[in-house]
């Protein structure tokens, strides 16, 4: 399973790089927002600050919801550098873009999914990566890993080439459960990565192992 972050925060895409255990970037409009990254051109340049940054996909959504404003802006991101992968929502006009994407060799991820019969419209339409968002549907009372197992399913029997990236990731369980259940990638918040780190017992145990070593050294 790869693991991306989500986040266009160039310091904490940094911090989890360095761990070398990061395999690219998710952002979205509200992350770059956060950063106040605002304007078209200053967008496209951080674009490509965190392609320098990491080796490995990062996804740049458009901003359009009609197929031709899809189209004109995912082609302005897919040349900004070759890792970018055009992120476009799942509606119609959407599916409509990836399909017209995927014969120009221009790779999507298939963005905002919550059902089955979304990920299976990607899939056709050739998307790259699917991203179901887990934590907004446990926010609706319902089981957003149940989405990762089924989608998992349908691509596996079917033998859909879209990769499955679980977004929407809250913490540390959410990957360890992604990952169980057979998503291709992760993108998370860099607190649910490092979360993967925690256990007292690592701890207790270090503190122990250098107590000894520093009594029998002393
Ligand atoms: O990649 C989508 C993700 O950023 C959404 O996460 O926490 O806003 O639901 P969240």
């Amino acid at each position: 399973m790869k693991f991306f972050i989500d986040t266009a925060n160039l310091d904490q895409i940094r911090e989890a790089n360095e761990l070398g255990i990061l395999d690219g970037v998710t952002t979205n409009p509200s992350l770059m927002a956060k950063e106040g990254i605002t304007g078209q051109e200053n967008i496209l340049k951080h674009y490509q600050n965190i392609c320098n940054i990491v080796d490995g996909d990062v996804s740049a959504e458009v901003i359009s919801t009609d197929f031709k404003g899809m189209v004109e802006e995912g082609e302005r991101l897919a040349a900004l550098h070759s890792n970018i992968v055009v992120k476009v929502p799942m509606i119609v006009d959407g599916i409509k873009a990836i399909s017209y994407f995927t014969e120009k060799g221009i790779r999507t991820n298939c963005t905002l999914v919550f059902s089955p019969g979304q990920a299976i419209l990607a899939a056709k339409a050739g998307a790259t990566y699917l991203s179901p968002f887990i934590g907004r549907i446990d926010d609706s009372s319902w089981d957003g890993m149940e989405l990762i197992q089924q989608v998992a399913e349908i691509y596996a029997v079917q033998g859909y080439e879209t990769q499955i990236l679980a977004a929407s990731i809250r913490n540390p369980l959410h990957i360890v459960k992604c990952a169980q259940y057979g998503a291709d990638v992760v993108t998370c918040p860099l607190s649910a990565i490092m979360g993967l780190f925690k256990h007292p017992l690592t701890d207790i145990g270090l503190a122990q192992f250098l107590a000894d070593y520093n009594k029998a050294n002393a």
